[in-house]
């Protein structure tokens, strides 16, 4: 069952961002159809798509009033229908994105619980005397309905009201959404904030925190997942969990290898090595000590329980690895290109995050009017009314961001980056005149082609694939590395995440060289080099 993804990596679209077909600025289906050979020539087996179901997209698309229908903003349901069409008849699956930790408040059965009808109202959360819960996006997770004298949860946005998956019936609807696309062809799935689903009891008697935090991992969470993939008969095909703030332990579960919950899960502990004290909203370089204790945790861990991990640096919530633990200025090609190497041989699935194969950058928004996130838009009046000047809270967002992540697709050097005729929804960076897709795709040296080979390598080499993890001592901080063993053969996986030369000892590192980004080996590794020594 395994085998189907072993091998295999998975390609991120951000639909609102990545191509638009009809000049109205917003990326579309039809776009995405357009660029299918674009994505074949990446080598990956399968897509998972942002949602593109009805939404008053106050989360962009996160907040769905109707999960069986396309929003007319993306194309229609028969252009779906194509879409999964023409990306199998070139090998690719699509995983569709299901977001049923909550509905919008749009969303029909939100509408008849908020008139009151008490079947619909313990679809969701109701309490009258909720717990002081703060909301991932800032303020209450709590709202008050006046006419109903109680407060309905919601760990996001207001408008996003969270459900109540101890009701079973709520279960069956959302099994009968999962069944409606597996009907129409889809291959696998991906489950958002999945680990928040199972409240716990007793809410109102809980204290003041941030709601996620009470939430995640709860007591039936096992159950619940078991039940949603026995009963859709998803259990053979490709899904991966989005797990906030989870542990080892939990996710060794979630992706047990008996299938019966998930592929794989995405956690985010290697993303927070550089939020100081734990806080988002802050600037701080990355902290490498800890990247490196976090990856021989999660690799050795799920490897000796025989779990299987989701690989990745960037998604549509994250800043640009490139800006993140890169470097945007002499170093960006080798740079970008040792982050990919660093991720891309571990023991697990890797996901390309649209973009991050030609190495693009963060936003570089210099006003908050160009912001369209929610979360950004929130936390830059936080910061604001705690005092933080407008320049400082300018650049915390500049780096932290999620919009960084969702600026459009750069597709060639001509207008608008080649992702609309007409006007984007979002702003695009200048640096689309030389970072692009149609110049790197001519070119070998390009990071297009790096990823490339990437993907090529781990389906052309089991040992990538199936192959034991070991984390490495390279008597430097600076220097990362790990060994892959499979039978008699060993892979090792060297990174310089500095932009200086750095000496590592104690390292063996005979054999030939598999893939680098700079050509041979040294005495010492290169600014943000990365070596790849297959012996055996
Ligand atoms: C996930 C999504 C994110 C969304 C949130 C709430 O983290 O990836 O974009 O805002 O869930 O649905
Ligand atoms: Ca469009």
């Amino acid at each position: 069952m395994q085998d189907k993804y072993k091998s295999s990596t998975v390609y991120q679209i951000y639909i609102k961002s990545f191509c638009d077909s009809n000049g109205d600025g917003i990326g579309d289906i039809n776009g995405i159809r357009s660029k299918l050979p674009y994505i074949k020539s990446l080598g990956v087996k399968y897509i998972w798509i942002t949602p593109f179901f009805c939404s008053p997209m106050a989360d962009n698309g996160y907040d769905v009033s109707d999960y069986r229908n396309v929003n007319p903003m993306f194309g229609t349901m028969e252009d779906c229908e194509k879409m999964i069409a023409e990306a199998d008849a070139l090998g690719i699956g699509f995983m569709f994105d299901m977001v049923f930790n909550h509905t919008s408040d749009e969303h029909e059965w939100f509408k008849k619980a908020l008139a009151g009808d008490p079947e619909y109202m313990d679809y969701y959360i109701f309490r009258e005397n909720p717990p002081e819960w703060t909301s991932v996006f800032g303020g209450s997770a709590w709202k008050i309905v006046p006419s109903l004298g109680k407060s309905y949860l919601h760990l996001f946005d207001p408008k996003q009201p969270d459900l109540n998956w101890d009701n079973p019936k709520v279960r069956e609807e959302l099994k009968d959404v999962v069944r409606f696309w597996k009907g129409k062809g889809v291959k696998g799935f991906r489950f958002d904030v999945l680990n928040l689903i199972s409240k716990p009891a007793n809410l109102e008697s809980l204290p003041a925190g941030a709601g996620a935090s009470f939430c995640k991992d709860g007591p039936h969470i096992h159950e619940y997942i078991r039940e949603l993939v026995e009963d859709t008969g998803i259990g053979d095909m490709i899904t991966v969990g989005e797990m906030s703030s989870t542990t080892l332990e939990q996710c060794v579960q979630y992706s047990n290898p008996s299938g019966s919950e998930l592929s794989m899960c995405f956690n985010f502990h290697h993303l927070k090595v550089d939020y100081k004290d734990g806080g988002k909203w802050t600037l701080m370089p990355p902290d490498l000590h800890e990247l490196r204790r976090i990856f021989s945790e999660w690799q050795e861990g799920m490897s000796n329980a025989g779990s299987w991990q989701a690989l990745f640096w960037c998604n549509h919530d994250q800043p640009r690895i490139v800006s993140r633990f890169g470097d945007e200025g002499q170093y960006w090609k080798e740079s970008a290109k040792m982050l990919a190497t660093f991720i891309h041989f571990m023991r697990g699935t890797p996901y390309i995050y649209q973009g991050e194969e030609i190495g693009m950058t963060n936003a570089h928004f210099t006003s908050i009017e160009q912001y369209k996130d929610v979360e950004s838009l929130n936390y830059y009046g936080i910061m604001r009314d705690n005092g933080v000047s407008e320049a400082e809270a300018l650049k915390v967002l500049g780096s932290k961001s999620r919009d960084n992540g969702r600026t459009p697709m750069q597709w060639t050097s001509g207008h608008n980056a080649g992702f609309t005729e007409g006007e984007s929804w979002i702003g695009i960076p200048e640096n689309y005149k030389s970072i692009n897709a149609e110049a790197e795709d001519n070119d070998s040296g390009s990071i297009l082609n790096y990823y490339r080979e990437l993907v090529r390598l781990r389906k052309d080499y089991p040992i990538i694939a199936e192959g034991d993890v070991r984390f490495i001592d390279t008597g430097n901080d600076k220097v990362l590395a790990y060994e892959r063993r499979l039978g008699g053969q060993r892979l090792a996986v060297l990174c310089n995440f500095c932009a200086d030369d750095e000496k590592v000892t104690g390292v063996d590192i005979k054999g030939k060289v598999l893939i680098g980004n700079y050509s041979g080996t040294h005495k010492m590794m290169k600014p943000y080099e990365a070596l790849v020594i297959l012996e055996g």
